[in-house]
């Protein structure tokens, strides 16, 4: 695993991109998975503005979104397909059809987690996942407690997850309790990992992901496992690394 610390969150999602650009120079039709969250729109951004003034080319690369709620409907703001579209999609040349997200409303969920993992296998696995931390040391929707082994499934979000992200919806009840998310298995099966977390809240799960011992009470610290991870962290998320 290797960490970064950079000074700000434009740093990092330049860095961040400088890691999907080279991927795109050698493999023009890479596979990119995508979080959603307020840690990668520096990276979103930093695409976007690659893609205008630089020609960074997306036209033949696929994505996959981590996560989805269960029961809110694809057009809501909040909704991963939504903000996927809004920070991502419509600002690189990537053809929107190639932009998947699991499918949250799926009248059969199981199936459905199903065949988004097919759809991942069948494009040839993820080439380089952007991931987010929680404040509990999530990744994905993998809560803490979380099969370390567990592929793309439903989770119910703890009570501080939905507070987290209660500000993205106009209340905190609106904020819905499930989610499908990307199972750790289906994250560690990507090629190379590639996680932004800033601020002081994100301390100690940092400490936990790099220096904790290897619990699923911290998943994040699985990637200490990864063959290739890379941690991109301001001076605030890195305050409590030994
Ligand atoms: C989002 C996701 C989550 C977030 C995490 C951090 O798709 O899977 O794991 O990455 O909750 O969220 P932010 O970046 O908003 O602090």
């Amino acid at each position: 695993m290797e960490v970064v610390v950079v000074k700000d969150a434009r740093e990092a999602g330049r860095l961040a991109a400088s890691a999907v650009t080279a991927l795109l120079a050698r493999t023009p039709d890479a596979v990119l998975g995508l979080a959603t969250g307020s840690s990668p729109l520096p990276l979103y951004d930093e695409l976007a503005r690659r893609s205008t003034e630089e020609g960074l080319d997306l036209s033949r690369a696929t994505a996959f979104a981590l996560d989805e709620y269960v029961g809110l409907r694809r057009d809501h703001p909040a909704s991963y397909r939504s903000v996927i579209r809004r920070e991502f999609s419509e600002r690189v040349t990537i053809d929107p059809a190639r932009v998947h997200t699991p499918d949250g409303l799926a009248g059969d969920l199981v199936a459905s987690c199903a065949a988004y993992e097919d759809a991942i296998r069948d494009a040839g696995g993820i080439d380089l996942q952007i991931l987010g931390l929680g404040a509990d040391g999530h990744i994905g929707f993998n809560e803490p407690g979380s099969s370390l082994a567990s592929r793309t499934r439903i989770k119910t979000l703890t009570e501080q997850t939905r507070r987290d992200n209660a500000r993205f919806f106009s209340s905190l009840s609106e904020v819905p309790h499930h989610v499908v998310t990307q199972g750790v298995g289906t994250i560690m099966d990507a090629r190379h990992v590639v996680l932004l977390a800033g601020g002081a809240a994100k301390a100690q799960a940092v400490h936990g992901l790099v220096e904790g011992p290897v619990t699923a009470m911290c998943v994040g610290s699985v990637l200490q496992f990864h063959p290739h991870t890379t941690v991109i962290v301001d001076e605030a998320a890195a305050s409590a690394l030994l």
